[in-house]
Parts: structure tokens; C-alpha cells; sequence
């Protein structure tokens, strides 16, 4: 009876402690003040394309500005720029900016506050014809690859009747001319945060205060091929004297993305350090249904970043940027085995962008509650037990040498 009462009382510890320790372990308290505007200091007679807009997010902290840029004139591109001041601005020659998008056109001012700047383009969409069902773009016959999408040559819209003041989001979609967009389009929607937290959707990535979340999606396009898969073509942009790494970290928990136990993150870093300024991070899955289930997962692979000689054709980098550097990778998706795209003509991906080190997902409170029972009641009759056989032997030891009389 009293064995269990203790049972009892040290689970009901193990609880306590289980919970404080996952309120510890969450409790980011960093927070930003984030503002969405649009074409900022846009007056006539500059004016954009029609549905081309430049969209401006600050994200001020108690002692930093995190400025992000989106642009949906040639490929779509999200510009990161952190200032140590909380006054920075950002300055755009519109004329110029539209014009020819000449480095220097924009801006983050004082330049000698900003700290570090990278930028994320998606410049390609790769389509090839997997016959043979390997899902393996590398080590897929060329002739199997048709010409790739140029995303620079899409036309987007939507971004400018998008912007959503209130929970940070920006969403546009575009396609091109031909007769696998008639139907379809190729969609992102930018998110930033004021604060850490995790979207309920699949695949739940958990974000911070210092970085942005970007759903691409493709949805409705019609394939070129019965058997054709896609993958994605990204480019970093960065100062130069930074290089980027792929790095995959493993997790025993998988309860926030089920069936995923990998997060790949490519990092920035100052030249033969190991510092981390800026990262770009995604799970390796992807749904081809938009509302995301287990059952419409598959599987997605990155391949290894390569350095680029030419900046991308992004407006937005070619206005910022002096000197700089480009990584670029492949994403693809599906493995071998996994449904073509025909089935559901739907793939979505997910990937968030920020600085300095990336977030690291922790156990929820629940998990820990449940570890501390499971590991803590063994521990616990364990330790219980012992003590109460050493009694027990103290005390039979002690009748043990009882005189006798
Ligand atoms: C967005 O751009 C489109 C096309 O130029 C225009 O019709 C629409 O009114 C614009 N919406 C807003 C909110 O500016
Ligand atoms: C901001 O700067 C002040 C004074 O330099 C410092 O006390 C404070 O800890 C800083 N806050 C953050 C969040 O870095
Ligand atoms: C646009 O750029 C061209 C050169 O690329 C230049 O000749 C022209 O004057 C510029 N127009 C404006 C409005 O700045
Ligand atoms: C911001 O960084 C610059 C160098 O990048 C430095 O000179 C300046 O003192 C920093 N300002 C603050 C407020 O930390
Ligand atoms: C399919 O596999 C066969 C045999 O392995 C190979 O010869 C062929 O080139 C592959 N086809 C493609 C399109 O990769
Ligand atoms: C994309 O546009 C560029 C110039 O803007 C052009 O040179 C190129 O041929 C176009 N590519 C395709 C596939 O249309
Ligand atoms: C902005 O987002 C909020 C929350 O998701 C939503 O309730 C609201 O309708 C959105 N506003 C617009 C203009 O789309
Ligand atoms: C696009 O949709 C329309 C109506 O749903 C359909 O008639 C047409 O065949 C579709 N085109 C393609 C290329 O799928
Ligand atoms: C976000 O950036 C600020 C300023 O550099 C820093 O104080 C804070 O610890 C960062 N938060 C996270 C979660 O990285
Ligand atoms: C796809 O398969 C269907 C039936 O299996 C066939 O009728 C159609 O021509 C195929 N389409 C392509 C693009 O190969
Ligand atoms: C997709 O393509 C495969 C291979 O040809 C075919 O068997 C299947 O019927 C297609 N599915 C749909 C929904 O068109
Ligand atoms: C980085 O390390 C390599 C080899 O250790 C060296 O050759 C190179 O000069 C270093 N670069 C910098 C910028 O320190």
C-alpha cells in the first residue's frame, strides 16, 4: 500500500519537474515588433508593372532591426538584412531600382550597421521524366530532364493585394505561357514572426523571432510526363568571405513532423569558422496534398551546394548587393517508389530563412512528462527498493547481534 502511495507521489514529482524543465527549455521570451508595408516611398511618375510589388518587413528588436525584402519581379526573392540599430532604414531608388536594379539602388541605412545581409532565390523548377522510378535526379539520364522553368521569366501576382498587416504574411503565385500553367501555378507565401513559436500544419517547423517562413507550393500544373517528378532550384546570395554548408541533424522525435526524423539546414559562415551567421532550414518532406496527412508525405533530398558565378536574375539581389556570393542546390522530391506527380497534382514544401544559429526543435511538455514517468518509476522503485532491503538487512542484521537474553 504505502509502496504505491510513493509510486504515486514520485510520479506526480516527476510531472512537476518534467513540465518545469519543458517551460525552461521554451522559454524564449525575445521578441520583435514586426511592420509590413508596401512599395514604400513609391510616388508617380515611378511606378511598377502591373502586379509587381516590393514588399518591406521590419522586425525591430530591443537593440536590432531585422529588415526583410520580398520582390516578385523576376525570380522570387527574400532578402535578409540585420542592422545593429534600431533606427535603420531602408532607402530605394525607385527610379533607378525599376529601371535597372543597379547595386546600390537599395539600401539599409547607416550602412555601417548592418551586420550581415543573404538572400534566398528560387531560380528553377526542374521537371524530368522518371521511367525508371528511381526519384534520383542525379543520377537520372539527361535526356530524361525537360527544359527547366525559368522562374525569372514568370509572371506573379497576387502579392500586392496579399500583404496581410496583421498576422505578417505575403502571398503570390505565377506561372509562364505554356499549357502546363494554364491551370496551375507555382505559389509562396512569406511569413514573419514577432516571436518563437510552431504552425500546427505540417511540417510544423519551429521558428523564432530572427527568422521568416516561406510555403512554396505547385499547384495544378499539368506534368509533361506520366512519370514526372520535380525539384526545386535555390540560390544563396551572400557577402563574400562567407561559405555555406549543408548540415542534416538527426532527432529521436518525430512528434511534430510524423515519419521525419532529419532537419538539413544551410548555414552561413565566415571562411574557416565555425560560427553560424545565417541559415536557411527545412525538413526533408514534402505533401502532395494541400492539406498536409501522413499518408501524402514524400520524402524530398537536397543535393550538394555548389558555388555560382553568375548572381542570380533577381532585381532585388542585383539592387543590393556589391560584393557578394552565390551557393546554389537542388531540392527534389519524392523518392523511389513514391507516387508521380499526376497522382495529385499538388507538391508543397516548406523552409524558413533567418539569422544567426538555426532553431533546434525541443520535446514537448507532454513527451517530457511522459519520459520522466517512464524513465523516473523504474528509477524510483529502483532506489525505493534498494533502500528498503538495506533497512530491512540493517535490521535483521541488528536482531542478528542482539544478545541474547
Ligand atoms: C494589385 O495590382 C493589380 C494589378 O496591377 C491591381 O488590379 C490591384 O488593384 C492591386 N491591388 C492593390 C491592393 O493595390
Ligand atoms: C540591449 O542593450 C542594452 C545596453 O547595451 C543591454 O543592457 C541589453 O541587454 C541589450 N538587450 C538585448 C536583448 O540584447
Ligand atoms: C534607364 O536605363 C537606361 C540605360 O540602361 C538609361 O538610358 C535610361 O535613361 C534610364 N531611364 C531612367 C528613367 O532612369
Ligand atoms: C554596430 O556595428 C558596427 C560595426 O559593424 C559598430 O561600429 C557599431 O559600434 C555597432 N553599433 C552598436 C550600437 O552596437
Ligand atoms: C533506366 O534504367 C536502365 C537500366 O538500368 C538504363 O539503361 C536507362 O538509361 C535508365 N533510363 C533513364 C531514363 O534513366
Ligand atoms: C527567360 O528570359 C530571359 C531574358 O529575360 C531570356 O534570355 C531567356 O531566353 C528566357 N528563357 C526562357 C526559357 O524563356
Ligand atoms: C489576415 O490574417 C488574419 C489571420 O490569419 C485573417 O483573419 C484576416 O482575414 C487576414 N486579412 C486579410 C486582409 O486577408
Ligand atoms: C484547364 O481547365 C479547363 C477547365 O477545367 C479544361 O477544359 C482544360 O482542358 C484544362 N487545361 C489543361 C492544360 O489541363
Ligand atoms: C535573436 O536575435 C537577437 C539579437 O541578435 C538575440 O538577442 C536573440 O537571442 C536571438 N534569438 C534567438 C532565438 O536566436
Ligand atoms: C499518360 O498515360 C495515359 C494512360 O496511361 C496515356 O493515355 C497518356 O497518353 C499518357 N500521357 C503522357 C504525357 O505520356
Ligand atoms: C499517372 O501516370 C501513371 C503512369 O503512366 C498512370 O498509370 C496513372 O494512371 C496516371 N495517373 C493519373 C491520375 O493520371
Ligand atoms: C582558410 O583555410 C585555408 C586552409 O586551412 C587557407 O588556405 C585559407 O587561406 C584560409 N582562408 C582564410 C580567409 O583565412
Amino acid at each position: 500500500m504505502s509502496m504505491i502511495k510513493t509510486h504515486l507521489i514520485c510520479s506526480a514529482l516527476f510531472v512537476v519537474f518534467g513540465c518545469a524543465f519543458a517551460f525552461l527549455g521554451n522559454g524564449e521570451k525575445f521578441r520583435r515588433k514586426v511592420t509590413v508595408e508596401l512599395n514604400p516611398g513609391l510616388k508617380p511618375p515611378s511606378t511598377l508593372p502591373p502586379g509587381v510589388g516590393l514588399v518591406h518587413v521590419r522586425a525591430l528588436g530591443d537593440n536590432d532591426t531585422l529588415h526583410f525584402f520580398l520582390y516578385d519581379h523576376g525570380a522570387p526573392t527574400v532578402l535578409l538584412v540585420h542592422s545593429n540599430s534600431t533606427e535603420s532604414t531602408m532607402q530605394v531608388d525607385w527610379p533607378e531600382f525599376i529601371n535597372r536594379s543597379s547595386s546600390g539602388s537599395l539600401k539599409v541605412e547607416p550602412e555601417r550597421s548592418v551586420q550581415y545581409s543573404r538572400a534566398l532565390v528560387f531560380t528553377r523548377l526542374w521537371e524530368y521524366s522518371d521511367v525508371n522510378n528511381t526519384a534520383d535526379p542525379q543520377h537520372t539520364a539527361e535526356s530524361s530532364f525537360y527544359p527547366p522553368y525559368e522562374l525569372q521569366n514568370f509572371t506573379w501576382s497576387g502579392l500586392n493585394a496579399s500583404v496581410n498587416q496583421s498576422d505578417h504574411t505575403v502571398m503570390f503565385c505565377g506561372g509562364d505561357e505554356t499549357a502546363s500553367f494554364i491551370n496551375g501555378s507555382l505559389c509562396l507565401q512569406f511569413s514573419a514572426f514577432e516571436s518563437e513559436g510552431r504552425p500546427s500544419a505540417w511540417p510544423s517547423l519551429r521558428h523564432n523571432a530572427n527568422c521568416s517562413q516561406l510555403h512554396v507550393w505547385l499547384d495544378g500544373v499539368t506534368p509533361r510526363a506520366n512519370y514526372s517528378r520535380f525539384s526545386l532550384e535555390l540560390q544563396t546570395v551572400g557577402d563574400s568571405g562567407f561559405q555555406g554548408r549543408v548540415d542534416v541533424r538527426s532527432s529521436i522525435d518525430d512528434e511534430y513532423t510524423p515519419s521525419i526524423f532529419k532537419v538539413s539546414q544551410w548555414v552561413s559562415s565566415p571562411v574557416n569558422t565555425s560560427t553560424v551567421w545565417g541559415y536557411t532550414q527545412w525538413k526533408p518532406v514534402a505533401y502532395r496534398k494541400p492539406k498536409p496527412v501522413f499518408e501524402d508525405a514524400t520524402p524530398c533530398m537536397h543535393s550538394e551546394p555548389v558555388s555560382m558565378t553568375q548572381l542570380p536574375q533577381s532585381g532585388l539581389v542585383q539592387a543590393y548587393f556589391k560584393d557578394s556570393h552565390t551557393y546554389g542546390l537542388n531540392i527534389s522530391f519524392g523518392i523511389a517508389g513514391d507516387p508521380f506527380y499526376n497522382v495529385t497534382n499538388y507538391l508543397s514544401w516548406t523552409v524558413l530563412m533567418g539569422m544567426g544559429d538555426p532553431p533546434v526543435d525541443s520535446f514537448s511538455t507532454l513527451i517530457i512528462a511522459i519520459m520522466a514517468v517512464g524513465l523516473g518509476t523504474p528509477l524510483v522503485i529502483v532506489i525505493v527498493g534498494g533502500v528498503y532491503i538495506l533497512i530491512r538487512k540493517r535490521t535483521s542484521q541488528s536482531t542478528g547481534y542482539e544478545p541474547i537474553n
